[in-house]
């Protein structure tokens, strides 16, 4: 059978994480979050700073020291980060409220986007994000565009929060979620939007299942044409 690149992009917590490693695993495909990759510089950025405030000029000129990678288990994605797992850590508020302007930095994204273009080099990979549709494989056969309202999204990903022991109220989520909208909306490169040929899907009212057996749908009829 023939193999695509899947693009899915849209806003933070709209289940883009869990829907493409859903897809990935019904394929046999590779699965991307490069979400997760912007936040490992983000945390490389604080480290470097022993935790305090990035600096960005330094981050900049060590971005050639930072190795990233995954490994996949049957359940989940790991990444690292020179070698040290960073799954959990990258997922803590600090970085949470710190990545989206370490993202809106022109040289970081080259830097990942040639990383991303040389992982979906074989194709048969399923990559979520901002840019993948519009930026990192404009050419991809299948493109997806999730959006939902803030509320449900910040209740998404304030109920993930406390299952990783973060503690933060839902008042704080929503606002992290609302200043990420905009700043990943309104930055001068790469912003968000939805790429032309991508498939829009409204998922406020429809299950994860509903989301995926739209997604599978269209995806098969992609892969047999
Ligand atoms: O999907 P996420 O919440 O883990 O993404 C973290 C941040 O990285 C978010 O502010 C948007 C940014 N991002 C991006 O600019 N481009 C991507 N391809 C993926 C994520």
């Amino acid at each position: 059978m023939k193999k695509i690149i899947i693009a899915i992009d849209g806003f933070a917590a709209t289940g883009k994480s869990t829907l493409a490693k859903k897809i990935s695993t019904s394929l046999g495909y590779v699965y991307i979050d490069t979400g997760a990759m912007y936040r490992t510089v983000t945390y490389f950025g604080q480290q470097q700073n022993s935790g305090n405030s990035i600096d960005l000029e330094q981050l900049v000129d060590s971005l050639s020291q930072i190795k990233i990678y995954f490994k996949n288990s049957d359940h989940e994605q790991q990444i690292f980060l020179n070698d040290e797992n960073v799954s959990l850590k990258i997922r803590d508020s600090k970085v949470n409220n710190a990545v989206s302007d370490i993202a809106s930095v022109k040289e970081i994204r080259d830097f990942l986007v040639a990383q991303q273009r040389q992982m979906g080099k074989g194709k048969g990979i399923v990559m979520d994000g901002r840019d993948i549709g519009t930026v990192v494989f404009p050419k991809a056969e299948c493109k997806f565009f999730l959006t939902a309202s803030p509320e449900i999204r910040a209740r998404r990903r304030h109920k993930e929060q406390l299952e990783v022991g973060n503690l933060e109220s839902f008042e704080a989520v929503i606002e992290n979620v609302k200043a990420r909208d905009y700043k990943d909306s309104t930055r001068l490169i790469n912003p968000l939007r939805k790429a032309e040929s991508a498939t829009e899907i409204e998922v406020s009212n429809l299950s994860i299942e509903e989301v995926y057996q739209k997604m599978i749908t269209q995806i098969n009829y992609t892969i047999r044409v």
